[in-house]
């Protein structure tokens, strides 16, 4: 069956994979109120249905940070993608370029920057803050080196978030048992060990191999995560940061009208209203809730993105809106990766901007440069 939206890449992932790595792809951090208020409080907007306009011609594209980008949508920074398909990251960026958004590389992706940027493009990079400074500069060098266009820097994930799917599969600390299973449940998946075990390799985490050597296992990658991470970091941090990466510098993360502001005194060109995708403090507001005072706040002076239960080109414009210039998206792409590589990707990107185009054409908004509230109802 041909997918006709992200609910089916969704469905078809859960059929690809290990249970292990579709609950790591879909789940959320405790019971999962935000996760699934992102994509409530979305689809609770109402578009306002416009009429008898000339939408002959559209025009979806924008301009980030020196980058045109043919629709306003960029691909989040997602851990581990090497492990949904054979080089994840390199099949992502491919099909990113292809459709012209931008790709996110995560510090914890299994591709590093220089396979991604031969492969594709110099992917933005997203920077989680690690204990050791000496590692950080040379990572940000690296990331330099390579001419990534924007550093993401996450600052919303200071202590892993607890997610109960993740536990209960044994994700961060296997039994026996679990690993047992894992290795059963993993048996069933013929398709998925040929494609990533057997010739996807090496599975390590590509960015910080020199800081992580040894982690044979998932259990093990989750453990360096919780014990190398800075829980330390403050907004003076930007600071230390922003010496080392004189390009486009971009917080993401920011949830409070409030910490929109800090981050605009800290002299950062964007920020990301995100949550996480729900992942790290269930019981906070769904990004979209979040957006129009961080848009009210600091929309002027910063470039604001946003991010959280975005799924469809209908849902982009929601969010535009609102204020937002592009939205990133996460599970969408790790979904349609895991589904069917870099040409699941594509096809998933083809079917937000058809999505896209024809939110444009009903609510008659011919730019998405001229999205405003006017484009929703109440
Ligand atoms: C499986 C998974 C792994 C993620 N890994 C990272 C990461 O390494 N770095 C990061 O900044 N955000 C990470 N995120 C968060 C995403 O960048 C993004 O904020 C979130 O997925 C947006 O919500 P959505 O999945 O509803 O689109 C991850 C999200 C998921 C689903």
């Amino acid at each position: 069956m041909k997918p006709a939206c992200v609910a089916d890449y969704r469905a078809a992932a859960r059929r690809r994979l290990p249970k292990v790595l579709f609950d790591y792809i879909d789940g959320g951090s405790y019971g999962e109120t935000t996760l699934a208020a992102n994509v409530a409080d979305i689809a609770a907007m109402n578009l306002r249905q416009r009429v008898l306009r000339d939408v002959s011609r559209l025009s979806m594209e924008t301009r980030l940070f020196g980058q045109t980008l043919a629709m306003p949508v960029v691909l989040a920074p997602v851990g581990l993608a090497g492990m949904y398909a054979r080089r994840g990251e390199t099949q992502a960026a491919r099909a990113a370029k292809a459709a012209g958004v931008p790709f996110s590389l995560s510090t914890v992706g299994v591709c590093p920057i220089a396979e991604v940027a031969a492969a594709a493009a110099p992917p933005w990079f997203q920077l989680y803050m690690i204990k050791d400074r000496g590692f950080m500069s040379d990572l940000l060098a690296t990331a330099r080196a390579a001419a990534c266009p924007v550093l993401l820097f996450t600052v919303d994930l200071p202590v892993p978030g607890a997610r109960y799917r993740d536990a209960r599969n044994g994700l961060n600390a296997a039994s026996t048992g679990a690993r047992l299973r894992q290795a059963a449940d993993a048996m069933r998946h013929p398709d998925w060990i040929w494609d990533v075990m057997v010739n996807g390799g090496p599975q390590t985490l590509g960015n910080i191999t020199a800081a992580s050597t040894g982690l044979g296992t998932l259990q093990a990658f989750m453990g360096w995560i919780g014990a190398n991470f800075d829980p330390s970091v403050t907004w003076k941090d930007i600071a230390w940061v922003r010496e080392r990466w004189p390009g486009p510098l971009v917080v993401k993360g920011v949830l409070d009208a409030d910490d929109a502001r800090e981050a605009r005194a800290c002299g950062v060109d964007g920020i990301v209203v995100s949550n996480h995708g729900g992942r790290q403090l269930d019981g906070a507001p769904s990004s979209i809730a979040a957006l129009p005072a961080v848009t009210d706040a600091v929309g002027e002076d910063l470039t604001v993105l946003m991010d959280g239960g975005v799924r469809s080109g209908l849902d982009v414009l929601k969010a535009l809106a609102l204020g937002a210039k592009a939205c990133l998206i996460g599970r969408a792409w790790a979904f349609a990766l895991g589904a069917g590589g870099e040409a699941g990707v594509a096809g998933m990107l083809a079917i937000l901007r058809e999505e896209l185009r024809m939110a444009m054409s009903l609510t008659g908004c011919v730019d998405v440069l001229d999205a405003g509230r006017d484009l929703l109802t109440g």
